[in-house]
């Protein structure tokens, strides 16, 4: 089989909000955190914890703790990304997060190359998922993300031009 390049892998992946009633194989799930395992970070320190939920009960509490997205009921699997990690570097921002966030982003790419669509959840009450996981306190709960074979597709992507994101040499927006 030839694998998807890394551009079509990006072009290919969308936010998924309807899933198929459908268990994810264990081969792929270990291939998808895979992915994830091998993401850079901050000072190599791979601060990032996933809680993979499969469990069908589990999955329906913490789609109500994601301000009732129902969608999430029926994803494969629902993916709690946590940090143990709350240095901030020196230019003053938060490594955690974005240590999590290039993680996340690596399973939602393989995840696409595998056939699996992947949706990330920023909207949700870590206070809630907190106990029904049993995640201490110590631990920052930094986005959910949803994960599973898709009941709908891709719609055409609505992006800014380059020249809205990008400017060489001198801040011209
Ligand atoms: C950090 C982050 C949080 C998000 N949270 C949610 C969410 O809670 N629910 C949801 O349906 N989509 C969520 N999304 C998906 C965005 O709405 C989506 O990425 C954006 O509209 C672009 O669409 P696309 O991913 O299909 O290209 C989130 C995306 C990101 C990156």
């Amino acid at each position: 089989m030839c694998a998807m390049t890394v551009l079509e892998a990006i072009r290919n992946r969308y936010s998924c909000r309807a899933y198929q009633d459908k268990p994810i194989e264990q081969e792929k799930l270990d291939q998808v955190f895979e992915a994830a395992r091998l993401a850079p970070s901050a000072k190599n320190l791979q601060d990032w914890r996933f809680v993979a939920v499969t469990d069908k009960e589990t999955k329906a509490k913490l789609a109500a703790a994601a301000n009732n997205q129902q969608f999430l009921e029926k994803a494969g699997a629902i993916i709690v990304a946590c940090s143990n990690c709350d240095e901030v570097m020196w230019c003053g921002q938060a490594i955690g997060p974005i240590d999590v966030a290039i993680a996340l982003e690596h399973i939602c790419l393989r995840a696409t190359e595998l056939g699996l669509a992947t949706c990330w959840i920023g909207s949700f009450y870590p206070d809630k998922v907190r106990p029904m996981l049993g995640i201490p306190e110590d631990i920052a709960i930094i986005e959910l993300m949803a994960i599973g074979y898709p009941a709908d597709r891709q719609k055409e992507p609505k992006r800014e031009p380059i020249e809205k994101i990008l400017c060489y040499q001198r801040w011209r927006f």
